[in-house]
Protein backbone atom coordinates (compact mmCIF):
# COMPACT_ATOMS: atom_id res chain seq x y z
CA UNK A 1 0.00 0.00 0.00
CA UNK A 2 1.27 3.46 -0.88
CA UNK A 3 0.33 7.00 -0.32
CA UNK A 4 -2.96 8.74 -1.66
CA UNK A 5 -2.85 10.14 -5.27
CA UNK A 6 -3.70 13.59 -5.75
CA UNK A 7 -5.10 14.99 -8.85
CA UNK A 8 -6.60 18.50 -8.93
CA UNK A 9 -8.22 20.36 -12.09
CA UNK A 10 -9.45 23.86 -12.53
CA UNK A 11 -9.63 24.37 -8.47
CA UNK A 12 -11.30 27.74 -7.49
CA UNK A 13 -11.59 29.35 -4.87
CA UNK A 14 -12.82 32.36 -3.20
CA UNK A 15 -13.70 34.20 -0.40
CA UNK A 16 -16.81 36.80 -0.09
CA UNK A 17 -19.34 37.27 -2.79
CA UNK A 18 -19.80 39.90 -5.23
CA UNK A 19 -17.67 42.92 -5.81
CA UNK A 20 -16.05 42.22 -2.54
CA UNK A 21 -14.81 38.98 -3.55
CA UNK A 22 -11.50 37.76 -2.94
CA UNK A 23 -10.60 34.87 -5.30
CA UNK A 24 -7.48 32.84 -3.91
CA UNK A 25 -7.34 29.96 -6.27
CA UNK A 26 -7.93 30.28 -10.04
CA UNK A 27 -8.11 27.26 -12.10
CA UNK A 28 -5.29 25.75 -10.19
CA UNK A 29 -4.18 21.74 -11.30
CA UNK A 30 -1.73 19.28 -9.63
CA UNK A 31 -1.24 15.70 -10.34
CA UNK A 32 0.82 14.06 -7.92
CA UNK A 33 1.56 10.10 -7.45
CA UNK A 34 0.44 7.98 -4.31
CA UNK A 35 3.93 7.85 -2.04
CA UNK A 36 4.86 11.16 -3.92
CA UNK A 37 6.37 14.32 -1.77
CA UNK A 38 5.09 17.91 -2.66
CA UNK A 39 6.65 20.92 -1.67
CA UNK A 40 4.57 24.66 -2.18
CA UNK A 41 6.22 27.78 -0.93
CA UNK A 42 4.54 31.06 -1.75
CA UNK A 43 4.18 34.85 -0.09
CA UNK A 44 2.39 35.09 2.79
CA UNK A 45 -1.73 35.44 1.80
CA UNK A 46 -0.87 33.46 -1.96
CA UNK A 47 -3.31 30.41 -0.93
CA UNK A 48 -1.02 27.61 0.44
CA UNK A 49 -3.22 27.06 3.62
CA UNK A 50 -6.68 27.80 1.44
CA UNK A 51 -5.25 25.03 -0.71
CA UNK A 52 -4.47 22.35 1.97
CA UNK A 53 -7.75 23.08 3.66
CA UNK A 54 -9.66 21.95 0.27
CA UNK A 55 -7.19 19.33 -0.54
CA UNK A 56 -8.04 17.88 3.51
CA UNK A 57 -11.68 18.50 3.48
CA UNK A 58 -11.71 21.15 5.60
CA UNK A 59 -13.25 23.65 3.00
CA UNK A 60 -15.04 21.79 -0.28
CA UNK A 61 -14.10 22.72 -3.09
CA UNK A 62 -15.72 25.10 -5.00
CA UNK A 63 -15.28 24.82 -8.13
CA UNK A 64 -13.51 22.17 -10.30
CA UNK A 65 -12.52 18.40 -9.40
CA UNK A 66 -10.83 17.39 -6.83
CA UNK A 67 -9.81 13.62 -6.43
CA UNK A 68 -8.17 12.33 -3.80
CA UNK A 69 -7.38 8.09 -4.79
CA UNK A 70 -11.06 7.46 -5.41
CA UNK A 71 -13.00 10.14 -3.41
CA UNK A 72 -14.02 12.99 -5.44
CA UNK A 73 -14.55 15.46 -3.13
CA UNK A 74 -17.08 17.43 -4.54
CA UNK A 75 -19.15 14.78 -4.32
CA UNK A 76 -18.95 14.14 -0.51
CA UNK A 77 -21.74 15.40 1.81
CA UNK A 78 -20.53 17.38 4.84
CA UNK A 79 -20.48 13.86 6.25
CA UNK A 80 -18.46 12.58 3.42
CA UNK A 81 -16.02 15.04 4.28
CA UNK A 82 -15.66 14.38 8.00
CA UNK A 83 -14.73 10.55 7.37
CA UNK A 84 -12.79 11.20 4.59
CA UNK A 85 -10.60 13.63 7.56
CA UNK A 86 -10.97 11.19 10.14
CA UNK A 87 -9.93 8.17 7.67
CA UNK A 88 -7.39 9.39 4.73
CA UNK A 89 -5.94 12.61 5.81
CA UNK A 90 -3.13 14.01 8.70
CA UNK A 91 -2.58 17.37 9.17
CA UNK A 92 0.75 18.89 10.79
CA UNK A 93 -0.14 22.75 12.22
CA UNK A 94 3.03 25.83 12.50
CA UNK A 95 1.52 25.80 16.36
CA UNK A 96 1.66 22.41 16.57
CA UNK A 97 -2.52 22.40 18.17
CA UNK A 98 -1.36 19.73 21.04
CA UNK A 99 -4.05 19.59 23.98
CA UNK A 100 -1.91 21.15 26.84
CA UNK A 101 -3.82 19.39 29.67
CA UNK A 102 -2.88 15.65 28.38
CA UNK A 103 0.32 14.05 27.95
CA UNK A 104 2.16 13.34 24.84
CA UNK A 105 0.90 9.48 25.04
CA UNK A 106 -2.44 10.83 25.92
CA UNK A 107 -2.36 13.07 22.99
CA UNK A 108 -2.04 10.54 20.34
CA UNK A 109 -4.60 7.87 22.27
CA UNK A 110 -6.88 10.75 21.63
CA UNK A 111 -6.77 11.12 17.81
CA UNK A 112 -6.94 7.16 17.75
CA UNK A 113 -9.92 7.07 19.33
CA UNK A 114 -11.96 9.22 16.84
CA UNK A 115 -11.15 6.10 14.85
CA UNK A 116 -13.38 4.00 17.08
CA UNK A 117 -10.04 2.29 18.61
CA UNK A 118 -10.08 0.47 21.65
CA UNK A 119 -8.00 1.82 24.89
CA UNK A 120 -5.67 -1.19 24.92
CA UNK A 121 -4.66 -0.59 20.87
CA UNK A 122 -4.54 2.85 21.17
CA UNK A 123 -2.17 3.42 24.13
CA UNK A 124 -0.30 0.51 21.69
CA UNK A 125 -0.56 2.40 18.96
CA UNK A 126 0.77 5.96 20.74
CA UNK A 127 3.25 3.94 22.06
CA UNK A 128 4.53 2.66 18.66
CA UNK A 129 4.44 6.11 17.05
CA UNK A 130 6.26 7.89 19.89
CA UNK A 131 8.91 5.48 19.22
CA UNK A 132 8.91 6.03 15.60
CA UNK A 133 9.59 9.86 16.06
CA UNK A 134 12.35 8.93 18.68
CA UNK A 135 10.03 10.81 21.83
CA UNK A 136 9.03 7.07 23.61
CA UNK A 137 10.84 8.34 27.03
CA UNK A 138 9.03 11.91 26.76
CA UNK A 139 5.22 9.77 26.83
CA UNK A 140 3.89 11.06 29.56
CA UNK A 141 5.24 14.32 29.56
CA UNK A 142 3.08 17.13 28.76
CA UNK A 143 3.64 19.59 25.64
CA UNK A 144 4.39 22.44 28.07
CA UNK A 145 7.53 20.55 29.42
CA UNK A 146 8.78 19.83 25.87
CA UNK A 147 10.67 21.70 23.29
CA UNK A 148 9.48 23.07 20.28
CA UNK A 149 10.82 20.46 18.10
CA UNK A 150 9.59 17.68 20.39
CA UNK A 151 6.61 19.57 20.17
CA UNK A 152 5.95 19.13 16.38
CA UNK A 153 7.31 15.15 16.42
CA UNK A 154 4.46 14.60 19.18
CA UNK A 155 2.31 16.32 16.39
CA UNK A 156 3.42 14.40 13.57
CA UNK A 157 2.99 11.37 15.86
CA UNK A 158 -0.54 12.44 16.43
CA UNK A 159 -1.39 13.06 12.91
CA UNK A 160 -0.54 9.53 11.85
CA UNK A 161 -2.65 8.25 14.59
CA UNK A 162 -4.76 6.74 12.24
CA UNK A 163 -2.77 5.42 9.24
CA UNK A 164 -3.32 9.17 7.13
CA UNK A 165 -2.70 8.48 3.30
CA UNK A 166 -2.45 11.87 2.67
CA UNK A 167 -0.40 14.73 5.25
CA UNK A 168 -0.78 17.80 4.84
CA UNK A 169 1.87 19.75 6.93
CA UNK A 170 1.44 23.57 6.95
CA UNK A 171 4.14 25.25 8.18
CA UNK A 172 5.59 22.64 10.45
CA UNK A 173 9.10 24.41 11.06
CA UNK A 174 8.11 28.46 11.18
CA UNK A 175 8.08 28.14 14.96
CA UNK A 176 11.46 25.77 15.20
CA UNK A 177 15.33 26.98 15.62
CA UNK A 178 17.71 25.19 12.65
CA UNK A 179 18.25 21.90 14.72
CA UNK A 180 14.97 21.46 15.16
CA UNK A 181 13.66 22.36 11.95
CA UNK A 182 16.19 19.71 10.49
CA UNK A 183 14.48 16.39 12.61
CA UNK A 184 11.40 17.54 11.68
CA UNK A 185 11.92 17.98 8.20
CA UNK A 186 13.87 14.14 8.28
CA UNK A 187 11.09 13.75 9.84
CA UNK A 188 8.52 14.33 7.67
CA UNK A 189 10.51 13.16 4.63
CA UNK A 190 10.71 9.79 5.99
CA UNK A 191 6.57 9.35 6.12
CA UNK A 192 6.00 8.35 2.20
CA UNK A 193 8.71 5.16 2.69
CA UNK A 194 8.27 4.26 6.34
CA UNK A 195 4.17 5.22 6.93
CA UNK A 196 2.94 4.95 2.97
CA UNK A 197 1.75 8.12 2.74
CA UNK A 198 1.73 10.94 0.58
CA UNK A 199 3.37 14.64 2.05
CA UNK A 200 2.14 17.96 0.66
CA UNK A 201 4.61 20.60 2.58
CA UNK A 202 4.51 24.19 2.48
CA UNK A 203 6.86 26.08 4.03
CA UNK A 204 8.58 29.60 3.27
CA UNK A 205 11.82 28.27 3.40
CA UNK A 206 13.18 27.50 -0.41
CA UNK A 207 16.21 25.20 1.32
CA UNK A 208 13.70 22.85 2.65
CA UNK A 209 11.11 22.92 -0.50
CA UNK A 210 14.10 22.16 -2.90
CA UNK A 211 14.00 18.39 -1.32
CA UNK A 212 10.98 17.49 -2.39
CA UNK A 213 10.34 15.67 -6.02
CA UNK A 214 7.54 17.88 -6.78
CA UNK A 215 8.08 21.78 -6.02
CA UNK A 216 5.74 25.00 -6.72
CA UNK A 217 5.45 28.24 -6.10
CA UNK A 218 1.53 29.39 -5.90
CA UNK A 219 1.08 32.41 -7.78
CA UNK A 220 -1.94 34.30 -9.07
CA UNK A 221 -4.00 31.60 -7.69
CA UNK A 222 -1.71 28.45 -9.51
CA UNK A 223 1.17 26.24 -8.93
CA UNK A 224 4.34 27.37 -10.63
CA UNK A 225 7.08 24.28 -11.25
CA UNK A 226 9.65 25.77 -9.60
CA UNK A 227 13.06 24.92 -10.16
CA UNK A 228 15.59 23.27 -7.57
CA UNK A 229 18.09 25.23 -5.52
CA UNK A 230 21.35 23.94 -6.89
CA UNK A 231 24.04 26.17 -6.82
CA UNK A 232 25.06 24.90 -2.98
CA UNK A 233 25.11 21.21 -4.66
CA UNK A 234 26.39 21.64 -7.67
CA UNK A 235 29.38 23.18 -5.75
CA UNK A 236 29.70 20.25 -3.40
CA UNK A 237 29.57 17.29 -6.00
CA UNK A 238 31.56 19.78 -8.52
CA UNK A 239 30.32 19.90 -11.99
CA UNK A 240 31.66 17.71 -14.56
CA UNK A 241 31.04 20.25 -17.23
CA UNK A 242 32.64 22.57 -15.85
CA UNK A 243 36.62 22.62 -17.61
CA UNK A 244 38.26 22.88 -13.61
CA UNK A 245 36.67 19.64 -12.93
CA UNK A 246 38.61 18.18 -15.61
CA UNK A 247 42.01 17.14 -14.66
N1 LIG B 1 -12.04 32.66 5.98
C1 LIG B 1 -11.59 33.63 5.22
N2 LIG B 1 -12.38 34.66 4.85
C2 LIG B 1 -11.94 35.65 4.04
N3 LIG B 1 -10.70 35.71 3.55
C3 LIG B 1 -9.85 34.73 3.88
C4 LIG B 1 -10.25 33.64 4.72
N4 LIG B 1 -9.18 32.81 4.88
C5 LIG B 1 -8.18 33.36 4.16
N5 LIG B 1 -8.58 34.49 3.57
C6 LIG B 1 -7.76 35.34 2.68
O1 LIG B 1 -7.36 34.54 1.59
C7 LIG B 1 -6.01 34.82 1.22
C8 LIG B 1 -5.20 33.52 1.25
O2 LIG B 1 -5.10 33.09 2.61
P1 LIG B 1 -4.23 31.82 3.02
O3 LIG B 1 -4.37 31.71 4.48
O4 LIG B 1 -4.63 30.67 2.19
O5 LIG B 1 -2.76 32.32 2.59
P2 LIG B 1 -1.34 31.67 2.88
O6 LIG B 1 -0.66 31.54 1.57
O7 LIG B 1 -1.51 30.44 3.69
O8 LIG B 1 -0.61 32.79 3.74
P3 LIG B 1 0.47 32.65 4.95
O9 LIG B 1 1.78 32.34 4.31
O10 LIG B 1 0.46 34.03 5.57
O11 LIG B 1 -0.01 31.60 5.88
C9 LIG B 1 -5.52 35.89 2.19
O12 LIG B 1 -5.61 37.13 1.54
C10 LIG B 1 -6.48 35.80 3.34
O13 LIG B 1 -6.64 37.04 3.95
MG1 LIG C 1 -0.96 29.88 5.63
Amino acid sequence: MSGASISVQGLAHRYGRAAAALTVLDRLDIEVDGGGYVAITGASGAGKSTLLSVLGGLDAPQRGTVVIDENDLHDLSRNGLADYRRDTVGFVFQHFGLLDTLTAAENIELACSLDGMRPRARRSRARELLEAVGLLERRDHRPTALSGGERQRVAIARALANRPRLVLADEPTGNLDDGSTERVIELLESLPADHACTLVLVTHDRRLAARAQQRYELRGGRLHPSTKVTTEHATAIGDPEEPDAVA
